[in-house]
């Protein structure tokens, strides 16, 4: 909804407003330059609900953790599926699925998320992702045995990309035999090139730059379709169930072929843009911390020594049960902690009318129809009152003294229900939170086992880039240089 007219006055009942002093951008430029200190002055000055213009919307930001609850329920008044598919048509070029022609068949698509993304196929996709991330690393061994170089997000993109990339669509089937393996190699650089050519003009588009514009983005994205046609995935094997049965229901939805290959960038990107730099903050800060190192090895060396395979034989292939992958709280403690400090995205919903929201404290708030009411998890991920000296990794922030999982946080002495939020919440939850979990998981498991690893720099501080505030995990603002060597085995890590 943009409201190019005269700025609105704040009417009795709705929250204060803030529209700034340039007409139509109103607040942008403050807020694109540091979103959450933005919204840190906002909350000291108004308390914890407020209206903001930013490029001529109106945006209203609840910012009191026990609220949250109230807006991710309001499903009648507030809608997320309209505002999402709109954006995510205009950035990846597939179907309008809100249409009425389209709307009731992309239900069906919808719920094919949760069945094959949690309960039984989470674990045969997670059995799966073990075993690729084997097949990239062992492909990295045969480079010798030596100290090798490389930046950690090039060294983490390359092997979580390649691996997430054949979970999910498979393995070319029809390779010749010799030439397979080069073959194999220079086409999964290609599309990881393209994925992160395409991914970083993500801020611009999201921003509300036609694509059209952004031509680089426009030719990868476009590359990666042309990957993504059913008739180059119907040559491949072991396509996850996600996919197969993404591809079946397009099949029957009669797209075309260029727009069904655009619903699986979508979903690639889904799939990998968070994950990338989640595990490559999980690894960064581990290595950085001897203590997180060491009690990440002593896990991993743990869970290891109960797996019945003779583990000094470095071409034995590692296997990980649920209840072993679950046991391991300390990677889930580093991995949340990562989480906490890197995670900036933002919850919108669209008020479908103007109605009265009642927050925790019985306060309520005028909203108008067409607004847009926000959530931004990070207010509370960096909270000092929640989280003690916020700014600082402390891999056992999420263990109790017992070491397992610890899930108890709270705020004026009140218990949170919401306290770590990177995957988001109702309605927009994401519903591959358990794979993504899984796969840093295993990454780091593997990495640590399989490698000496050592930051070039471990002092040097390295901030995330807060340019693409908003749209989920931040990647770092710049490569760090990684030190690494298979590791000689025999003994424990
Ligand atoms: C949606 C975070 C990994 C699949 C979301 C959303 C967030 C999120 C915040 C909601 C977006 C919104 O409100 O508009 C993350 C993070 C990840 C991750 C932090 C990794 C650390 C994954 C993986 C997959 C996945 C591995 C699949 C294999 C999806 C899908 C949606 C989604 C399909 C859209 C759901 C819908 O439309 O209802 N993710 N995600 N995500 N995510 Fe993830």
């Amino acid at each position: 909804v943009w409201q190019y007219g005269k700025t609105r006055k704040r009417k009795p009942g709705e929250p204060p407003l803030e529209t700034g002093w340039m007409p139509f951008i109103g607040l942008a430029l403050d807020y694109g330059r540091n979103p959450l200190g933005f919204l840190q002055d906002m909350q000291r000055k108004h308390g914890n609900v407020f209206t903001c213009k930013i490029a001529g919307k109106y945006l209203t930001f609840i910012t009191d953790p026990f609220s949250f609850s109230s807006v991710v329920r309001q499903g009648k008044n507030l809608d997320f599926q309209k505002f999402a598919m709109g954006f995510s048509q205009r950035v990846f070029g597939h179907a309008d699925f809100n249409s009425p022609m389209l709307s009731e068949s992309y239900k069906e698509v919808h719920s094919i998320f949760r069945q094959t993304l949690q309960g039984p196929p989470l674990q045969q996709l997670t059995q799966s992702m073990l075993g690729n991330l084997q097949t990239v690393l062992s492909q990295d061994s045969q480079r010798g045995h030596g100290w090798q170089e490389e930046g950690l997000q090039s060294f983490t993109n390359r092997i979580m990309f390649e691996a997430g990339f054949l979970t999910l669509f498979g393995q070319e089937a029809e390779l010749p035999k010799l030439r397979g393996v080069a073959k194999a190699g220079s086409f999964i650089r290609k599309t990881v090139r393209d994925f992160l050519m395409f991914d970083k003009a993500f801020p611009a588009l999201a921003a509300g730059v036609p694509i059209s514009l952004c031509l680089s983005a426009w030719r990868a994205r476009e590359a990666l379709a042309s990957e993504l046609k059913h008739s180059g995935l119907q040559r491949r094997n072991c396509i996850s169930a996600l996919i197969q049965r993404r591809m079946d229901a397009f099949d029957r939805m009669r797209l075309d072929e260029t727009g069904k290959a655009r619903t699986h960038v979508c979903m690639l990107w889904a799939s990998q843009a968070n994950t990338l730099p989640a595990a490559f903050w999980s690894l960064y800060y581990t290595l950085r911390s001897p203590a997180a190192l060491d009690a990440a090895l002593s896990e991993i060396n743990r869970v290891l020594q109960e797996s019945e395979e003779p583990l000094d034989d470095p071409s034995q292939l590692i296997s990980l049960t649920r209840e072993q992958l679950e046991s391991m709280t300390v990677l889930d403690s580093i991995i949340a902690e990562a989480l906490r400090l890197s995670s900036a995205s933002i919850m919108i919903r669209v008020a479908n009318e103007d109605f009265v929201l009642t927050l925790d404290s019985g306060e309520q708030v005028a909203i108008r129809k067409g607004d847009y009411i926000c959530l931004y998890p990070q207010l509370i991920h960096m909270d000092p009152e929640v989280y003690p000296n916020p700014t600082e990794f402390q891999f056992d922030r999420y263990l109790e003294a017992d070491g397992k999982k610890k899930s108890s946080f709270f705020k004026a002495g009140r218990r949170l229900r919401h306290f770590l939020i990177p995957f988001g919440s109702g309605a927009s939850e994401c519903p591959g939170r358990f794979f993504a979990v899984n796969e840093i998981k295993e990454f780091l498991t593997l990495a640590l086992w399989h490698y000496d690893l050592e930051l070039s720099n471990p002092d040097a501080t390295l901030a995330p880039d807060c340019a693409r505030a908003g749209l989920g995990i931040l990647p770092p603002s710049r490569d760090v240089l990684l030190r690494y060597r298979v590791r000689e085995r025999g003994g424990t890590p």
